[in-house]
């Protein structure tokens, strides 16, 4: 029987990440290869990425990273993604398809970091005017993502909560409320 991909389902967004071990190189770049594989409107390919796993850009990421995030500090890699709306395929109906692709692309490469063994972890939660000064970007460029990139490691600096989090279930809404054969499930 077919099964969903074990990349998929065994995919989680966890934190206790291994600071002492780093990802080589070419694990980085295979994942950022798989998300340059994704399909794009038009194929605009309007993702970038920004691969922080050493020095200065490392350390200003992880700089404005929130409180919350004080996990992913510890990530070896980090890896802001952007995009901006001149390399958008803009389409009637309020298409825009800058962030989709970009999106799309992103989780080509959790899932590809995932296959290698390692926690991938997008974040939202980071200083984005901050970041984006400190990175010199235009007012344009939408940075969307900081990823925490790193293989599991001890769970000993984690939060009580986050502890919990870590071996908690995984929480998703019923099926039906997503998807359905006869209308949008909009409520
Ligand atoms: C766009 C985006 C932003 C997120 N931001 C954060 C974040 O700032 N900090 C954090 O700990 N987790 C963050 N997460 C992880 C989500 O909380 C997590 O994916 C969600 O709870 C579902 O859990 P699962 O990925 O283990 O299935 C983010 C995930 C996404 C996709």
């Amino acid at each position: 029987m077919a099964e969903i991909l074990e990349e998929v389902t065994g995919r989680r967004a966890r934190r206790a990440i291994d600071e002492n071990k780093p990802v080589p190189r070419e694990t980085v770049d295979r994942m950022i290869e798989a998300a340059h594989l994704a399909a794009s409107c038009s194929n605009k390919q309007p993702w970038r990425f920004l691969i922080g796993d050493s020095g200065e850009i490392r350390e200003t990421l992880q700089e404005h990273l929130l409180g919350g995030n004080y996990w992913a500090k510890k990530a070896p890699v980090l890896i802001a993604v952007a995009t901006r709306e001149a390399d958008d395929c803009r389409l009637n109906a309020n298409r825009n398809y800058a962030l989709f692709d970009t999106g799309m692309a992103t989780a080509h490469l959790i899932l590809q970091g995932t296959r290698e063994g390692l926690y991938v972890h997008p974040m939202a939660g980071f200083d984005a005017p901050a970041l984006k000064e400190a990175l010199g970007l235009d007012d344009e460029i939408i940075l969307i993502t900081v990823i925490a990139v790193g293989y599991p490691g001890s769970e000993d600096h984690l939060s009580e909560k986050h502890l919990e989090s870590e071996h908690s279930e995984r929480s998703r809404m019923p099926v039906n409320k997503v998807a359905s054969r006869s209308a949008f499930p909009f409520e």
